[in-house]
């Protein structure tokens, strides 16, 4: 990762936080991109910005906490004026993968929530066709192999994640599969027929759930919406 990417990352996240308006309550993304925004908010609140947040994951909560952002359950929400959050790779058609972080589910649930969801990313992400970031699913662990063998029957090959050495677990107390179908030619179909496995709660392709993508490239700002 270069400085470059970083640069690009805080300059599309500047750019998100603008719409943010006092009295919003704010769903806060997880990863690097997220984190840039989630400081930035931190900023606007020690000047006075009035929100309420929504974090998608552990990690979130905690340093958007450390930044003085007051956080609520987002279980209890039934909606979320805007949400700010990263993608892995996402197309001109504001489809997306994301999960790359682990945080796909809450960041789903996030996203269903908002009235507008915005994801913030460097130009890294952009991409013609989804599929070469591999497609994480997120396995209730007494499902692993029934959802593994489902998704070799979908034409995919699928990786347990593995993290310092150990089966991954997320927030949620779940495995993470992460399935390579190559290039996905009907990304609406194969999230359907993801959908329709049991035991899996949630996959990685976002589809109709983004408003508005925020892509910085050098020092330009490029916004699909
Ligand atoms: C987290 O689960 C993901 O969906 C992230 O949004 C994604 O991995 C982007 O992270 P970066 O901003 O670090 O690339």
């Amino acid at each position: 990762e270069t400085n470059n990417q970083d640069a690009e990352k805080l300059a599309a996240a500047i750019e998100a936080v603008k719409l943010v308006k006092d009295g919003y309550i704010v769903g806060l993304g997880t990863g690097s991109t997220a984190t840039f925004a989630i400081k930035e908010l931190g900023k606007m609140v020690q000047q006075g910005l009035k929100i309420k947040a929504a974090a998608s994951s552990i990690q979130t909560e905690a340093l958007a906490r450390s930044f003085g952002i007051e956080i609520i359950d987002m279980g209890i929400l039934s909606s979320i004026d805007i949400s700010i959050d990263g993608a892995d790779e996402f197309t001109e058609s504001l489809e997306l993968i994301k999960g790359g972080g682990g945080a796909l589910f809450r960041e789903k649930i996030m996203a269903s929530l908002s009235k507008k969801t915005i994801v913030v990313t460097d130009a890294s992400k952009k991409v013609e066709q989804l599929g070469a970031f591999t497609v994480p699913v997120e396995v209730v662990p007494l499902a692993y192999q029934y959802v593994f063998e489902q998704i070799i029957k979908l034409g995919g090959k699928g990786m347990r994640r593995i993290k310092n050495d150990k089966t991954f677990v997320t927030d949620n107390g779940n495995f993470i599969i992460d399935a390579d179908f190559g290039l996905i030619r009907k990304p609406v179909q194969l999230a359907s027929e993801l959908n329709q496995i049991d035991g899996l709660l949630a996959h990685g392709l976002f589809i109709n759930l983004t408003s508005k993508v925020i892509m910085s490239q050098g020092s330009e700002i490029i916004v699909f919406e």
